[in-house]
């Protein structure tokens, strides 16, 4: 299918983040753990070039845990360091705090040459639309509850919010735009709803999502939901849902843009159960 979506606000975003780089010593790159590799955006190297760098795998609690640990163990493989949290519990914060200063490694070399000591890291969060990134900020902040005053250098009204005493996050995120020349990668976005609604297509993108759900085997919560198989023409299996959830265009037929969308939202709140859309390798 042919996702079409146009990055005009990107470019005001990417020279925001290009600034608010210049100030920390470490880019927390937050991808979606239930698709880590599509959810990632290579243009962040480039951009975080000579930075301590923390990927974390979010939204581990809406994907399967076998699946989270083979990416866990995929990542330390590649020497990139990676935390895995639901970024709406503040259970989870203390272990990021510890790996976060782990992960200063460049940082914690520089201020010693430097004889400088004990000097907070100062982290910002980045990722594409939807990973988390304002949630993660938003408990950091809601813990805290403390927020320094403006600094310069960091664009105007921008703040710090302190996560133990060895962090300071930037309570502004970078947003990064998703990457998606590649088919595949581009679905799985699309599927997890980092790409605007307005730019996909809600009925033909719930048909490749059952097509997924099918090749996969991971039909078991949707057929538990629905009382229906994700089988047959996406068509019908969408009216089926749309008569069942009462979702009716004037006339009594059944609104299969609206069960589309039901049906998306579902999956991306954890509806459908525990779902990995790629694993290391393919899926
Ligand atoms: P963004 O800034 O990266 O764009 O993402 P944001 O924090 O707005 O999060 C997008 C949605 O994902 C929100 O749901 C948020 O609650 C949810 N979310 C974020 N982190 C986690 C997580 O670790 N686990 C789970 N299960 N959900 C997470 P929403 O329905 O759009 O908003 P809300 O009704 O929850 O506020």
């Amino acid at each position: 299918m042919n996702i079409q979506w146009y990055p005009g606000h990107m470019t005001k975003a990417k020279r925001a983040m290009e600034e608010n780089v210049k100030v920390v010593d470490l880019i927390i790159e937050i991808v979606d753990a239930r698709a880590p590799g599509a959810t990632r955006n290579p243009d962040l190297a480039a951009l975080g070039r000579g930075k301590d760098r923390l990927i974390i795998l979010n939204k581990a609690d809406l994907a399967e845990p076998e699946g989270t640990e083979r990416w866990a163990a995929w990542f330390v493989s590649q020497g990139i360091r990676s935390f895995v949290m639901d970024a709406r519990s503040r259970r989870d914060l203390k272990g990021l705090l510890r790996a976060i200063e782990e992960a200063s490694v460049k940082k914690k070399a520089r201020d010693q040459a430097r004889g400088i000591l004990n000097r907070p890291v100062r982290a910002m969060a980045a990722g594409i639309p939807n990973v988390g990134k304002s949630t993660l900020i938003n408990t950091i902040a809601g813990r805290t509850a403390a927020r320094t005053g403006n600094r310069p250098g960091v664009t105007k009204g921008t703040q710090w919010i302190r996560l133990g005493k060895s962090v300071e996050l930037l309570d502004t995120p970078g947003i990064l735009w998703p990457k998606f020349e590649d088919p595949e990668i581009g679905l799985m976005i699309a599927f997890l709803g980092s790409i605007g609604e307005m730019a996909v297509d809600q009925e033909e993108l719930a048909g490749e999502f059952f097509r997924f759900l099918e090749r996969t085997g991971r039909t078991e919560g949707f057929t538990e939901r629905y009382g229906t198989e994700p089988s047959g023409r996406p068509e019908e299996v969408l009216s089926r849902i749309a008569l069942k959830r009462s979702l009716l265009l004037a006339g009594g037929l059944p609104d299969t843009r609206r069960a589309a969308s039901a049906v998306l939202e579902d999956f991306r709140a954890g509806r459908l159960g525990r779902i990995c859309l790629e694993l290391p390798g393919k899926l």
